[in-house]
């Protein structure tokens, strides 16, 4: 049964899908079972995926990541940055060339999660 927020990943075709409307009990793509995402939180190597969060005078910077910058390149790059609240989901889409970071205009109490989507390495939150 799919819940809200929860992101769905096609292996086959690279479709994305982030859920709106829960209850279905199943995502297919291709004709299978699409792969729930769970996000990760620790990077072994460089910490280069978990984003990190910043306070700042009206809002929040989000960086990806925290001591290193997650590379931009076409083929291997963040293609988004969500900040999850209580009934508020804010997302930033970036593409090949953009920096991996963006500002917020939200209070940081008030977040639950931050999380980013690698082309290459998945979901990652913090
Ligand atoms: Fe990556």
């Amino acid at each position: 049964m799919t819940k809200l927020r929860e992101i769905y990943y096609c292996e086959i075709c690279g479709n994305v899908v982030e859920i709106l409307n829960e209850g279905a009990p199943a995502l297919v793509c291709c004709g299978v079972p699409m792969e729930k995402l769970e996000a990760k939180t620790e990077d072994a190597s460089t910490e280069k995926h978990v984003p990190f969060v910043e306070e700042l005078e009206g809002g929040v910077m989000v960086k990806v990541g925290q001591n290193a910058t997650h590379p931009m390149l076409e083929n291997h790059y963040i293609k988004f940055i969500e900040i999850l609240r209580k009934d508020k989901v804010c997302r930033l889409e970036l593409k090949p060339g953009d920096k991996p970071e963006g500002f917020f205009p939200v209070k940081k109490e008030e977040i639950i999660e931050v999380r980013e989507w690698c082309n290459l390495h998945g979901l990652w939150k913090s």
